[in-house]
């Protein structure tokens, strides 16, 4: 039976590979520091089956339990055929706001936290001489966005550590790939800097206007808002056909494109942005701040 392990699977993004890949007779390995949520997922899965999956509690940034749930598999099976290195979280902020904790967070979980999934599966896959590896970047990889420094930190990390190791894995077999996502419906915005202290009332605001009304999303099409399980589909044809970089929905192509044609022009956007947002910023500190302390914490 093909094997594979997602990481931050309990929802969202990786709940959509796995589901592609059971669908496809995989057994998957769901994992997320979220134990109850990848249960969850893990039994609908195998109930649908043709494939099954099991869940395991897994924190990307502890690299001897990653090691420990990627020899699992491969000791259980024989083999280990796709590890998706895609747990992570939205951090940002104006930067004169944000606090070390917010940079190192992002580096912890979205840069070592890949690091350590690429390292033990990496060497599995060289001794087996085969194998696939695929990390979610985001389009934050490669188009820089004022107010996400953190998170775009971690992203461009991602996609010069996926390419970097693409040419040097080819020669053992194993496939490696960089997801950049733009629009995925999953809750990554209501999360937005959970757990860190610090002011950044646009990104608090921002997560407690998502949680009131992301449920919108589900009437916009896959072009625009792509359904996570739809999304996990199309990556898993792309990685099947050895894609080095996964751009969905389509036209964040055209961000791509545009970004090596006229690299200077995001961060001249990015000024405009940030203008306008200092500009709006004391309304919405009041409105952040006239929430209701449920609703700010929620
Ligand atoms: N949704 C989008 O539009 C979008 C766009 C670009 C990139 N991404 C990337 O996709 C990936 C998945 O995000 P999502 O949108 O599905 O969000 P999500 O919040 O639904 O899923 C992220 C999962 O990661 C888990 N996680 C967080 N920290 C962890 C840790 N230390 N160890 C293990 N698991 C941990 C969370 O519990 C959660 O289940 C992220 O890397 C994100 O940056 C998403």
């Amino acid at each position: 039976m093909k094997t594979a392990i997602v990481t931050g699977a309990a929802s969202g993004i990786g709940m959509g590979y796995a589901t592609a890949l059971v669908e496809q007779g995989y057994f998957v390995l769901v994992t997320d520091i979220n134990e109850i949520g990848a249960k969850q997922v893990a039994e609908r899965l195998t109930l649908r089956g043709p494939g099954k999956a099991e869940a395991a509690l897994l924190d990307v940034t502890d690299p001897n339990a990653v090691a420990a749930a990627v020899h699992g598999v491969k000791d259980r099976f024989g083999r280990l055929d796709l590890m998706f290195n895609n747990a992570g979280l939205f951090i940002g902020g104006p930067v004169e706001e944000l606090t070390v904790a917010h940079w190192r967070k992002a580096i912890d979980v979205m840069i070592a936290g890949v690091a350590y999934g690429v390292d033990a599966a990496y060497k599995i896959m060289v001794d087996q001489g085969f194998g696939g590896i695929v990390n979610t970047a985001s389009m934050a990889g490669f188009t820089p966005f004022s107010y996400l420094g953190p998170y775009n930190t971690a992203k461009f990390a991602v996609v010069g550590m996926t390419l970097s190791l693409r040419g040097e894995a080819s020669a053992h077999g194993i496939h490696v790939t960089a997801v950049c996502p733009i629009a995925v419906h999953t809750d990554i915005v209501a999360g937005a800097n959970a757990g860190l202290d610090g002011n950044a009332p646009e990104f608090g605001y921002l997560a407690a206007l998502y949680r009131r009304f992301g449920y919108l999303g589900h009437y916009l099409p896959d072009f625009i808002l792509q359904d996570p399980v739809v999304h996990g589909r199309k990556v898993l044809r792309a990685v099947q056909r050895n894609r080095a970089i996964v751009i969905q929905p389509g036209y964040g192509r055209v961000l791509w494109w545009l970004g090596r044609i006229a690299p200077t022009l995001a961060p001249v956007v990015g000024h405009g942005a940030a203008r306008l947002a200092d500009s709006i910023r004391a309304s919405i500190t009041e409105r952040w701040e006239q929430l209701p302390e449920s609703v700010r914490n929620a």
